[in-house]
């Protein structure tokens, strides 16, 4: 019998029960093929992040608490200041993106562990990315690539796609539904993807991860949104993280039997139990556009030991364009602002 490619390379996969490296290739997209749509669909900003262009970098500290140590033997969670890279910025790929805008903020995380063990993150502030399969997120870039004529994505193609692949709509609705945040500080960072948290005992837990700002939400309303104008954000960050006022929460929301693991568009059911892991505190922040998160990627696979990743196709999906990407700016001369 044959079965369609996806169901075909779902089946292989699990019959195998590799872990998420183990994807048959054909799951993946090759990592120029997503750059090169990226660059057709938004633009090529040379030595630009092509996602996340707009940023800044900072440094922090994270002291894990004794709940962490429960759930993982990570070091990260040892109770101990772990030194961490952090990078903010702006969704999208162009680096004159508005700060004023009800679109998404992104926090990437480098978790400097003992013996030069690494972390890496990035988190969106939104509950759901925009697609649940490479090959779904490759589809949804492809259909906003602007008309050669109109210079316009055609809203026929982007509405025949989206008809089709509901899930894309998810992540603009939220979006939509929250004001613009007043600060890198005062937004939730969602993980949107689940992890397994393994013990000493060798129990996994999986769940998804939220930094929640420790001082609160605070978002602009639309008047005081335009009044900010689009250049903002930086300038703000760096008096917050003087006065001592950006902090987060790690949060991680256990998920139960039955509960959908594999997918960056599903949240698990409202009410699991929230864990407290511990607390991230930025203490600095990069008097300008440099800094030590400019020449690196955040590779969601660069994972320590006591955190897995889940089925999720999507984060071994990051892997390789972000290396490319990473590539690209390089050579290009790396810039952020
Ligand atoms: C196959 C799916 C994806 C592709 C191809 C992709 C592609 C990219 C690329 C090319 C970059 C720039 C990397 C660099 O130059 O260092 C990037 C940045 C980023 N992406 Fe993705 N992405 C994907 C999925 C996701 C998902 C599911 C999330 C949700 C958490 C996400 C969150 C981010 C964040 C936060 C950044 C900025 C990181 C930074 O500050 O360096 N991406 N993405």
């Amino acid at each position: 019998m044959k079965l369609p490619l996806l169901c075909a390379v779902a089946a292989a996969t699990s019959a195998l029960s590799l872990g998420a490296w183990a994807q048959a290739p054909s799951a993946q997209v090759d990592p120029n093929v997503f750059l090169n749509q990226f660059e057709s669909t938004f633009g090529k900003f040379e030595g630009y992040r092509r996602s996340g262009a707009k940023g800044i970098c900072a440094a922090g500290e994270f002291v894990g608490n004794a709940d962490a140590r429960g759930l993982s033997t990570s070091t990260a969670f040892s109770g101990k200041p772990v030194p961490v890279l952090v990078r903010f910025s702006v969704g999208g790929a162009n680096p004159n993106a508005p700060d004023n805008g009800k679109s998404q903020r992104n926090l990437a995380l480098q978790f400097n562990l003992p013996g030069g063990e690494i972390w890496q993150m990035g988190n969106i502030s939104a509950p759901v990315f925009g697609a649940s399969t490479p090959q779904q997120f490759l589809g949804r870039l492809a259909s906003l690539q602007p008309d050669p004529e109109t210079k316009k994505p055609d809203p026929a193609k982007v509405k025949a796609f989206a008809d089709d692949n509901p899930e894309v709509l998810l992540q603009g609705k939220h979006f939509a539904s929250q004001p613009v945040p007043a600060s890198f500080g005062t937004v939730n960072y969602w993980g949107v993807h689940a992890f397994g948290f393994v013990n000493a005992k060798g129990d996994k837990r999986f769940g998804k991860w939220i930094f929640e700002p420790t001082e609160g939400l605070q978002g602009l309303s639309d008047d005081e949104a335009k009044a900010k104008g689009p250049s903002f954000l930086f300038d703000e960050l760096r008096q917050r993280v003087k006065d001592h006022k950006v902090s987060f929460n790690f949060n991680l929301e256990l998920a139960e039997p039955g509960d959908k693991i594999d997918s960056a568009t599903v949240p698990l059911p409202a009410g699991r139990k929230k864990v407290n892991l511990g607390v991230l505190k930025v203490t600095s922040v990069s008097p300008d556009a440099g800094g030590d998160c400019l020449g690196i990627t955040f590779n969601p696979m660069v994972l320590p030991k006591g955190v897995e990743p889940s089925a999720d196709p999507m984060i071994a999906a990051r892997a390789a364009p972000y290396g490319v990407g990473l590539g690209r700016r390089l050579v290009e001369g790396p810039k952020q602002q």
